[in-house]
């Protein structure tokens, strides 16, 4: 499937640049096992890069100030001058490359001309950071063929400015530092304040995670995902007055939660109170998976999922029947909405031998209830971005 997507990229350069691509780049994309909606609100999350891709076939222009991409998937084209500021378009895409050039141009970095052609197995609108990979994979590239000097947190922050200053989307920094830091066979814990992370294990014995797509598209410029952000920091506001020495979301206890809803009112509160509940779990679920305990792991997701359902309200009504019927599975430990939600995939801790089972009756019941064919993705844990090799195995 990999060496498909690679072929088919190098192919498409060759005929829209008629000469052959210098390098190749692979950024994946990620799930999240664990930790959701805290990145932006001083938690731990716990993803993992995963074996979906954006591959980049690329070329140096030496003497050229022009940069040109094709997206192979969309059959579309955009070029731009590298001498000039840059400012959002019409085409979503093309922003979150525009707007890391941008931001690589004010860290005061130079590049040069390049021709790009790309193309995704990530699918898009589905949870699994397709955005954050295409965003990182840009800055990746620059980075290396103009030897730029970016670190990989300085990559990840690149890629999370575009996504805030040109796509309009203000997310925290999970997707893009799993797409960067991604390590083979391991979940990373993210503390999303200090960005220090240390991996673990992200192998079960007898379990596995499986991806079940809703197919229900979401693009968080137009999902709920900024209004949560105001939602919270209208919350945070009300703590900061009362308790004016928290300055950290981890200090915030449900006490105090309680002692100040009225003042914060419903919304902002149960908003909050999800908050301050994940980032405990965040911390058991990290305890659970280095004890091996896959058990409280899964009961810990799905406790996740009914925080997100009813009090951060990020689910979607197809996506809570996935969950509802995974977990009437006795093989299945634990199920929740993952990523930024409104649709997109579900995460299930299924039992390794019975998963393929499993998925049959979720796609039947699915197909019954909505008329939709969800996909299901079995993934394997892998590498961050890199460029690619010939020859050299990619998980
Ligand atoms: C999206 C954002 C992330 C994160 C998740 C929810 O994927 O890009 O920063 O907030 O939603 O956990």
């Amino acid at each position: 499937m990999h060496n498909t997507l690679i072929d088919s990229t190098k192919a498409v350069f060759q005929s829209v640049f008629r000469s052959e691509p210098e390098h190749i780049f692979l950024a994946p994309g990620r799930i999240n096992i664990i930790g959701e909606h805290v990145d932006y609100n001083d938690g731990w999350v716990l993803p993992a890069a995963i074996d979906k891709y954006i591959c980049f076939a690329v070329k140096r222009q030496q003497d050229s100030e022009t940069c040109t991409f094709f997206a192979a998937d969309l059959g579309e084209s955009f070029s731009f001058n590298i001498s000039e500021k840059q400012s959002p378009v019409g085409q979503m895409w093309v922003n979150y490359l525009l707007g890391v050039f941008d931001a690589i141009q004010d860290c005061g970095r130079k590049t040069g001309g390049l021709q790009i052609a790309f193309s995704s197995i990530i699918p898009m609108g589905s949870g699994l950071s397709s955005s954050a990979a295409l965003e990182c994979g840009f800055a990746y590239i620059l980075n290396t063929l103009f030897d730029l000097q970016l670190s990989k947190k300085e990559i990840a922050l690149v890629g999370q400015k575009a996504e805030h200053t040109f796509a309009g989307v203000q997310c925290g920094i999970m997707d893009q530092f799993a797409s960067v830091f991604g390590k083979k066979n391991k979940v990373m814990m993210l503390d999303c304040s200090s960005l220090e992370h240390h991996y673990y294990n992200a192998q079960l014995d007898g379990y596995s995670w499986v991806l079940f797509d809703s197919c229900v598209k979401h693009t968080h410029l137009t999902s709920g995902y900024n209004d949560r952000r105001k939602d919270i920091e209208l919350g945070k506001e009300m703590i900061r007055l009362r308790y004016p020495e928290i300055v950290n979301f981890r200090q915030v206890t449900e006490e105090i939660l309680t002692e100040l809803k009225d003042d914060m009112g419903d919304l902002a509160y149960r908003r909050c109170l999800y908050v301050v509940k994940e980032i405990k779990r965040v911390e058991e679920a990290v305890r659970a998976l280095s004890e091996n305990n896959p058990e409280c792991l899964g009961r810990l997701m799905t406790e996740t999922h009914a925080g997100l359902s009813q009090e951060y309200e990020v689910s979607c009504n197809e996506i809570d029947f996935l969950v509802e019927e995974a977990l009437k599975e006795q093989s299945v430990l634990g199920a929740r909405m993952m990523g930024g939600g409104f649709g997109g995939c579900s995460i299930n801790l299924v039992k390794e031998d019975q998963a393929d089972r499993i998925s049959k009756v979720i796609k039947e019941k699915y197909r019954k209830a909505f008329g939709i064919d969800m996909n299901v993705y079995k993934i394997n844990i892998s590498e961050g971005i890199k460029e690619y090799k010939d020859n050299e195995s990619i998980i």
